[in-house]
């Protein structure tokens, strides 16, 4: 049986369906069974990141018992396969919650990994899909509103008993105004899973409809990916070791050249 992972954010904006469609290809690439969801059912984008926007069957369709799961799989190029939304959908009462809930558990049985792109907010829309998680992993930006509001999703989320596995600080730009990441862990009282810079060709990558990953793929930011690939599939979400003493000697390389001597 596979792991549903929904991926969420307490501010919009953050970078959530960027995070699930590069997720999506990188965890493809390393050989899993993988389907995107689009669950951001009333105004779904995973789609219009991808550059496709005409499917003839949608999850909405399965949603309101008019078609089944797999007449609204799409393969895509890149390997993993996407369960898109509708832009027609208008109001989330439309959802039949039963049909919701056992598309969910149905999926998990037909891949490795489900990762569904969530709404923004602690809404009934998010919280549908938030209630029938394995894991949640959250997005957010190094600034103050976003990681508030982050913080109310992981409460709500252990409130509720659903484990929040990651923490991914994307959009950061490492300038004195971004928040420091242990005033953000602190914060949320949990550790960050990745950091994904700011970059601008993101822009182009959405431009260009095709995941950064792809567009990119012996950059920086794609590394990181890849590495986020390796934390969700093995499930080691935390910061391993070696890396951290790799981010220390990298700090006492720099105290050295400034004339401290820390060891
Ligand atoms: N690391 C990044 N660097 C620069 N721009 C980024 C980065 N990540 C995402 N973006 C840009 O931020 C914008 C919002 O990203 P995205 O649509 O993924 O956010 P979201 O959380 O899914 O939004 P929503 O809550 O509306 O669904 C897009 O223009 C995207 O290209
Ligand atoms: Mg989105």
């Amino acid at each position: 049986m596979g792991k549903l992972i929904v991926v969420s954010s307490g501010k919009g904006g953050v970078g959530k369906t960027t995070t699930c469609v590069n997720l999506a290809s990188t965890l493809a690439h390393r050989g899993l069974n993988v389907v995107l969801v689009d669950g951001n059912l009333t105004t779904p984008n995973v789609g219009l990141h991808l550059g496709l926007t005409k499917f003839p069957i949608t999850f909405n369709d399965v949603l309101k018992g008019n078609a089944s799961l797999e007449d609204a799989i799409y393969v895509h190029p890149l390997g993993f396969k996407i369960l898109p939304g509708s832009l027609s959908m208008r109001s989330f009462s439309e959802v039949n919650s039963r049909h919701l809930k056992r598309s969910l558990i149905e999926l998990r049985d037909m891949f490795d990994i489900v990762l569904v792109d969530s709404a923004a907010g602690l809404g009934n829309e998010a919280m549908s899909i938030i209630k029938q998680a394995d894991e949640l992993l959250i997005v957010t930006n190094p600034e103050l509103p976003a990681i508030t509001d982050a913080f109310k999703i992981i409460n709500h989320a252990k409130e509720i008993g659903i484990p929040v596995k990651g923490v991914v600080l994307n959009k950061v730009q490492g300038k004195g105004h971004d928040l420091g990441n242990q005033a953000i862990e602190s914060l949320l009282e949990t550790p960050i899973t990745i950091e994904i810079a700011h970059h601008h060709d993101m822009r182009q990558a959405l431009y260009k409809k095709t995941p950064f990953v792809h567009m990119r793929p012996n950059h920086h930011v794609t590394k990181k990916y890849h590495s986020l690939a390796h934390k969700v599939h093995t499930g080691e979400y935390v910061r391993r070791i070696e890396e951290l003493e790799a981010e220390n000697s990298f700090l006492r390389s720099i105290l050295k050249t400034l004339g401290f001597n820390s060891k």
